[in-house]
């Protein structure tokens, strides 16, 4: 599914892949390499779509790294993208696409999306469009239920409101979240925030399905269905 890129550019995604498992292979929250193949494929599905020309090696590059950063994940952040800087200029790429795949990985978060909306290229926009899909849709209610469960979180309290403008500080530490409550707090609003027409179009059924299931699961709770 890497069809049209150069030799050069496959030698330097395999070595890529490679980096990230083994970054990725102890993660129990919903991070794990799973999530970024398909991150992959969705943003390879995405790149094919445009009409403008896109960077292909780049945006691979950057799916398959964005989460190897992740302050959940790794203790020093900053370590971690000299580190990926360290990777990408040993595959020889050129400085400015060194630069894009950092830039992209660094600013592509729902997290650092909360205060200021961050400027991306084509390619961030459809990196961080294919990560944003992966997180919801049956695949999204199932990563929040794994994440909630790995945290500890109670699934619903009908007594905590849901807090539908989250900053950057209250969203990393939400005392009393529950796994419904995230669906408010950050999954519905995430179809809207999609940056490419085509990953809208994805969206559309992916949100009916999560509304679906908060509808159901509630009606449950009350013993209405
Ligand atoms: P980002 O890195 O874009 O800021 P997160 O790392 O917070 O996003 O989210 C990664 C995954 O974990 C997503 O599938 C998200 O829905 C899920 N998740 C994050 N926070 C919670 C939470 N408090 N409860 C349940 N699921 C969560
Ligand atoms: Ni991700």
């Amino acid at each position: 599914n890497q069809g049209g890129l150069s030799m050069n550019s496959q030698a330097q995604l395999t070595t890529i892949k490679t980096f990230a498992k083994s970054k990725l292979a102890a993660d129990k929250t919903g991070h794990n390499f799973d999530h970024i193949q398909r991150v992959v494929k969705l943003a390879n599905r995405l790149a094919k779509a445009q009409t403008k020309p896109v960077d292909l090696t780049v945006i691979l590059a950057a799916a398959y790294l964005h989460d190897t950063i992740d302050d959940k994940l790794v203790a020093s952040p900053k370590q971690a993208v000299n580190e990926v800087k360290e990777l990408l200029t040993s595959l020889a790429f050129s400085s400015a696409q060194s630069d894009e795949i950092i830039h992209i990985i660094t600013h592509m978060s729902y997290a650092s999306n909360l205060n200021e909306k961050q400027v991306l290229s084509l390619e961030g926009q459809i990196v961080q469009d294919a990560d944003w899909l992966d997180a919801i849709g049956a695949i999204g209610i199932t990563r929040a239920i794994y994440y909630g469960g790995a945290h500890g979180e109670k699934i619903y309290d009908p007594e905590i409101l849901p807090r539908t403008q989250l900053d950057k500080a209250s969203y990393r530490n939400l005392a009393d979240e529950t796994i419904i409550n995230h669906f408010y707090e950050k999954l519905f609003k995430l179809a809207d925030m999609l940056n490419t027409p085509q990953a809208r179009a994805l969206a559309a059924s992916r949100q009916q399905v999560m509304k679906d299931f908060v509808a159901t699961f509630k009606a449950e709770w009350d013993a209405e269905a």
